[in-house]
């Protein structure tokens, strides 16, 4: 997810037994024209293995190139964004906007295809269509499949519903009873129930979670836990201290910490949801200039409960 789940935060979900992890979406313009700039957002650790980089673009040769540049940096396998609704990217022809335009989505594929031939997995990510009026999620997914994908990732929302509303996990199940490849569900897994409530009723082969994740990495080890045994650990606020704390010191290894300070602010939130104090505590954490003083105003948060 684009501005959160950077290397700090893919580390911490490595820690609570995720399984595959996927970059920010990356600009296959900014791989090929800024290199330096964009190249933050690619580099990971080999213990973050398997990872895939999300590019996103909407022209099939500067998405190839770009397909082309990541070689080097030896992802696990190279992901297609064409499910974002946000209107930067769909202006440009890109992200969910290609599910107006199939036929130029399918020729991104066949061209990143020529790239990663069958070495490096492709996979797609797509919404269910643009609007209500317009749901070609089945035969969209059937035509990347065809036009070479190798896993479909569905988030089974229109691109006008953007975040809001419940997504159709029926679409799901429809993709996963039709496609002949893997298919990944996403949306709304916000718990080891709903995980199991996903996999029961779609049948997909994975499952993606986003937002669920976020000030929760443990949801990983718990749907594990909870799908193989149907138990598992209920968190305790020692947790959420510990992984907060451990979340600013990952962030602190690689980036500069005006950058981590500023970024923690919508990070630590997530932490502290629902909490009370909570919202004191990230108004404090909003004004904190250094890391430190994030560290002592989560010390002095938490020890109420610990
Ligand atoms: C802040 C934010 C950033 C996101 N960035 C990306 C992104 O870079 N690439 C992507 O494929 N999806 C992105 N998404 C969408 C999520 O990956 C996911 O498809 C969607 O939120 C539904 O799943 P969830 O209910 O598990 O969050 C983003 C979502 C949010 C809220």
């Amino acid at each position: 997810m684009a501005g959160y789940t950077d290397r700090a935060f893919r580390n911490l979900c490595k820690d609570w037994g995720v399984d595959y992890l996927v970059s920010e979406m990356v600009s296959a313009d900014g791989l090929i024209r800024d290199k330096a700039k964009t190249i933050q957002y690619i580099h990971f650790d080999s213990r973050e293995r398997p990872y895939g980089v999300q590019i996103f673009g909407s022209d099939p040769l500067t998405m190839a190139r770009a397909a082309e540049a990541l070689i080097p940096f030896q992802p696990d396998f190279i992901d297609i964004n064409m499910g974002c609704p946000v209107k930067k990217v769909v202006k440009r022809g890109a992200g969910s906007a290609l599910m107006k335009t199939p036929e130029i989505a399918s020729d991104i594929v066949k061209a990143v295809k020529k790239i990663t031939r069958d070495t490096l997995p492709l996979t797609v990510k797509f919404r269910s269509g643009w609007d209500s009026a317009h749901i070609n999620f089945l035969s969209f997914g059937l035509l990347m499949q065809d036009s070479g994908a190798d896993i479909l990732c569905l988030h089974p929302r229109t691109t006008s519903q953007m975040f809001s509303g419940k997504s159709n996990w029926q679409h799901i199940r429809e993709l996963k009873s039709q496609a002949s490849i893997p298919v990944i569900g996403n949306g709304d897994i916000d718990s080891p129930e709903a995980a199991l409530a996903m996999v029961e009723e779609t049948h997909c082969d994975a499952l993606m979670i986003g937002r669920g994740a976020l000030g929760k990495p443990w949801i990983f080890r718990q749907i594990t836990d909870y799908l193989s045994t149907g138990n598992y650990r209920p968190i305790i606020k020692s947790d959420l201290f510990a992984t907060a704390m451990k979340h600013l010191d990952y962030a602190l290894a690689y980036k500069r910490e005006d950058i981590v300070v500023r970024e923690m602010r919508s990070q630590m939130c997530h932490y502290t949801k629902g909490m009370p104090g909570g919202a004191e505590l990230r108004a404090t954490i909003n004004h904190c200039g250094s890391a430190q003083e994030i560290r002592d105003n989560l010390k002095d948060f938490f020890q109420h409960f610990l």
